[in-house]
């Protein structure tokens, strides 16, 4: 059965000291849900986020990388350097990074294979802009981003690979997507998935859903079926709104 999932991306939030802050008190939260917890602070922040996180159960991921081993890539990050600092699991392909890096579905299957070849989880994003909902093609433009980045790959890699559905217009913006808008997406992207490498595979891939989740709606959002968790940025800021989201499963 696929697991539950609640990762909280810190996108370029919070200096050492106030990363400190954040993991002393996500150190204290009880969890009460069986969530696997995920968070994902900067890259200066990841190896004293993994030093106090390794004795809870809660994982550390890393917001980016680069898809090279090592080299010439002036500011770049490889996925061996993430692991070497306790980072196992890398979130790739963000709207963010779409959006100011110009991320293309090329480079981003690029970062996949490389993360991949490195044994580390992928947390891969994509997701509509407001303009592609209103034209009534969300469906064929969050088809397209899977199938660009990933459908490449051997059905045995979606053993290390989750997917974060995040409609753009609903990142930090306060609007959610409804949870019946969710379900919806979230059902379409599993047939996706059956499509090309079956049920089986499908049924066990965490579909997680990302945008402006905060304590007040999530249980809403994650009651629905083919939605398996959340990936959340603002309101994993604060411990105890993280943790209420986190046992709201
Ligand atoms: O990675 C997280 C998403 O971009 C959602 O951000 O919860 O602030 O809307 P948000």
């Amino acid at each position: 059965m696929r697991k539950n999932i609640v990762a909280g991306n810190w996108k370029m939030n919070n200096d050492l000291s106030k990363t400190e802050a954040l993991l002393a008190d996500l150190a204290n939260q009880t969890k009460t849900s069986n969530a696997e917890v995920i968070v994902a602070p900067t890259f200066t922040n990841l190896y004293q986020a993994y030093k106090v996180l390794k004795s809870t159960d809660i994982h550390v991921a890393a917001q980016n990388m680069h898809y090279a081993e090592n080299g010439a890539y002036t500011g770049e990050i490889s996925a061996s350097m993430l692991k070497s600092v306790g980072a196992e699991i890398v979130i790739l392909g963000h709207s963010e990074r779409r959006e100011y890096f110009n991320e293309t579905d090329a480079l981003l299957a690029k970062k996949v294979d490389a993360a991949l070849a490195n044994d580390m989880t992928v947390i891969f994003c994509f997701g509509e802009e407001l303009a592609d909902r209103k034209s009534g093609n969300e469906e064929t433009v969050v088809e397209n981003q899977i199938k660009n980045a990933l459908f490449h790959l051997e059905a045995s890699a979606f053993n290390k690979i989750v997917l974060a559905y995040e409609p753009v217009w609903a990142i930090g913006t306060g609007e959610t997507a409804s949870p019946e808008q969710a379900q919806d997406m979230h059902a379409f992207i599993r047939k996706t998935l059956a499509n090309k490498y079956g049920a089986e595979v499908a049924d066990s891939v965490s579909i997680l859903y990302g945008g402006s989740v905060k304590p007040a709606n999530a249980q809403e959002i994650f009651s629905k079926p083919d939605v398996d968790g959340g990936l959340i940025g603002g309101a994993s800021l604060k411990a105890e709104d993280f943790f209420a989201i986190v046992n709201a499963f």
